[in-house]
Formats: structure tokens, sequence, C-alpha cells
């Protein structure tokens, strides 16, 4: 039975990175006889300029019927000063929410060939591979109350709430641990807890649920002191569980070990393993329309898209093996670019992965 794909392109670089997965996809779908079909909906500012909202109905509604979700990226500064409430990275929080995608995956895996192309000395990432569960639909990303009030004085002042109850810390922490099972069988929960009662709470569960799970090691790091461990020395890592926000960051941060941001992929996953896929990157407005914006990690999500909500191995693996042998003929985008390798642009570096399928 045929599977559909709605694929969200969005803004900036996000057009021209999904064009190179979308390539990927065709590939591995004849390849694999995977009876793919797939339709373009609009998400973010593009969906702004062409009905005013940055999450239309007709997207909610397409995706809500869709079998997986593949996104480019969201934003840029052409939006960026528009009502809060409409805004694209808004369209963004609210599909994730709307489809219950609170499960976050970030594999930060270094392939080997960009051990120098890391910012850390390759000793110290080599071998990398961590895996960052973010929790993505709460916290204080949607707490309430939040705003801009001003007070009597006049003064204005912002606030948001953070806030996650028991089910919630207990749904994603599961998938923590049942992740672990399948890696090195260790979690290291992060939180504030010395500071956040809300991390205090995260920290209690966490230890309770992983009761459950007598096999995984499990430990606790302050999230300062895990910004710190992760450029210090982040092969002590497996599988790192945290928040929305902290998991954000510390994502980011991940990213830069395994060469750029450019090269880390995600999944948001529902109950079912339903899946919006995306990279962790952004629209990067600062390189959109060069053609120098590095698809891998689009490409990447498609390959997480097959393993995990279509359950095709292998043509995941089809995918990754692609991506390394790319790697190995030396081919780089600027964001991975070092003395001795070839500056190729993100069309190429698509053909490339194809023709290596
Ligand atoms: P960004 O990730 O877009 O860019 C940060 C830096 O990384 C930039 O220098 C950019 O050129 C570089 N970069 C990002 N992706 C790259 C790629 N594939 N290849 C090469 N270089 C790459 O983050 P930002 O600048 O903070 O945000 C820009 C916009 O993107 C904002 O509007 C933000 O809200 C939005 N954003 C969207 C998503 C999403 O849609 N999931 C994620 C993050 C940021
Ligand atoms: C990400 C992005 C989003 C987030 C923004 C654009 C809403 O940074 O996917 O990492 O903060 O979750
Ligand atoms: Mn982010």
């Amino acid at each position: 039975m045929s599977k559909h794909i709605v694929i969200l392109a969005g803004d900036g670089i996000g057009p021209e990175i999904m064009a190179e997965a979308v390539k990927v996809l065709d590939k591995v779908n004849q390849q694999f006889n995977l009876d793919l079909t797939y339709s373009h909906e609009l998400l973010g500012g593009c969906a702004i300029d062409a009905t005013g909202v940055p999450l239309p109905d007709q997207t909610l509604e397409a995706a809500q019927k869709a079998d997986a979700i593949l996104l480019g990226a969201v934003g840029g500064p052409k939006w960026d000063t528009i009502e809060r409430s409409i805004r694209p990275e808004r369209g963004l929080l609210k599909i994730r929410s709307a489809l219950n995608l609170f499960a976050n995956l970030r594999p930060a895996i270094l392939y080997p060939q960009l051990a120098s192309a890391s910012s850390l000395k390759p000793e110290i990432v080599a071998g990398l591979d961590i895996l960052i569960v973010r929790e993505l639909t709460g916290g204080i990303y949607f707490g309430q109350p939040r705003g801009i009030r001003t007070l009597e004085s006049g003064e204005r002042q912002g606030y948001n709430t953070d806030v996650y109850s028991e089910s919630e810390i207990r749904r994603i922490a599961h998938v923590a641990f049942q992740l672990a099972m399948q890696r090195n069988k260790k979690v290291l929960s992060v939180d504030k807890a010395n500071v956040l009662e809300v991390t205090e709470l995260w920290k209690e569960i966490a230890t309770e649920v992983g009761k459950e799970y007598p096999e995984v090691q499990l430990s606790h790091m302050y999230v300062d002191n895990c910004a710190m461990q992760l450029v210090r020395a982040p092969k002590q890592f497996d599988v790192i569980f945290t928040g929305n926000l902290f998991g954000d960051i510390l994502s980011d941060e991940a990213a830069m070990l395994t060469g750029s941001i450019g090269m880390l992929p995600s999944a948001s996953l529902d109950e079912n393993k339903k899946g919006m896929y995306e990279p962790c990157h952004g629209s990067a407005p600062d390189i959109a329309g060069k053609g120098i914006a590095n698809p891998l990690a689009t490409i990447l999500s498609v390959a997480m898209m097959l393993r995990y909500t279509f359950n095709q191995e292998a043509a995941a693996k089809a995918i990754e093996d692609a991506v390394g042998k790319v790697l190995d003929q030396g081919l780089r985008t600027a964001d991975i670019w070092t003395e001795g390798s070839q500056k190729v642009g993100t069309s190429q570096m698509g053909d490339a992965v194809v023709a290596a399928i």
C-alpha cells in the first residue's frame, strides 16, 4: 500500500536543500520499491506571504493525513518583525504540537572523514555517536502565561513559563530509555535541578522511569556542566535526555562536533512513530540563494524517516552509506570544507549522493 509524505520546503535555504532531499527520496523510492508518494505544502514565511498565516489549515490537514512529513526550515529576517503570534516559528511550533510530536531525536554522529572539519581536535571527536532526546511539545516553549506586559511604572516586562507535568516527562523518558537499550545503555538526564523546580521534577521522574530499565545506566548532570563537557569530552555520552529549551541549545552545540550544523538530521515522533523529519539547522538567511548550503542534514533526515516511520532499514542505511561514500570521494560543501578536499555546491552534493546509492 502506498505511503504519503507531505513536503514542507519552507524558507531561506529550505527549498534548496529540499530539492536535493527529494532527489534522494526519488532514488530510494525507485530502487527499493517503497511505493512512496509526495505532495508539497506551505509552512513558515512562504505560507505567510501566500495566505497571511504561517500554518494554513490546508497544510495542517495534509500533515495530519500524511504518513510522514519532511521539512526544510522556516523563518528569516523578512518576517522577524511581524506580529509574534503569526511568525514562521510559531507555525513550526503549532504543527509540532498539533501532531503531538513530543519526541525529538537528534543524533550527533561524526563521519570519520569529517574529523578535521570539527572545531575540536580529531582525537576528541573520533568515533562520536551521541543521541539527544529532546522533549518537543512542552516546557518553556509552550508554557502559559507568556508575553510582554507593561507594568504600572510604564516599564515593559517579558515573561515565559517553564512547565512540565509528570506524564509529559514520563513518556519522553521511556523513549530515551528504550533507545538507550538499542545503543550503549547509558542515559544522561540533563537538568538545572539546583535552581529550577520544573527540572527537579524532571530528574525525579527520570530516576523513577530508570528503575524500569535496570540494564541502563542513568546519570544526571546540570545543563551548564553538560554544555562544558560536550566540548571537553563528548564521547562520554550515549543518550542525552532533556527538555525542550536545553535540548535546542545542546543539539546545536553537538552539531558542531560533527563538523557542521549542516550535518545534523532530526526526527520528531508521536506515540505511534508518525513523524516529521527535518535538519536541526534553520533557514540560514546569510547563505540563502547562493547554492552553497549543505543538504546532508536534510538527506540524512530522509534516512531517519525511512528507518523510524517506514521501517525501511535497508533504504535508510543505503542513504547513510552513500553520504559516507561521497565524503570518501572528498566532496565537501563550504561549511565542511578543509584543505585538500573538493568544494561543491548544494546540488552537486545531492547529485553525488544519488549517484552513490
Ligand atoms: P541557522 O541554523 O539558520 O544558521 C546558523 C548558521 O549556520 C548560519 O551561519 C548558517 O549559514 C549556517 N548554516 C545553517 N544551516 C546550514 C547548512 N545546511 N549549510 C551550511 N551552513 C548552514 O540559525 P539562525 O541564523 O539562528 O536562524 C535563521 C532563521 O532560521 C531564523 O528565522 C530562525 O528562527 C530559523 N530557524 C528555523 C529552524 C527550523 O525551521 N527548524 C531551526 C533553526 C532556526
Ligand atoms: C529547532 C529550531 C526551532 C526550535 C525554532 C525555529 C522554533 O531552533 O528546530 O531547533 O527552537 O525548536
Ligand atoms: Mn534550534
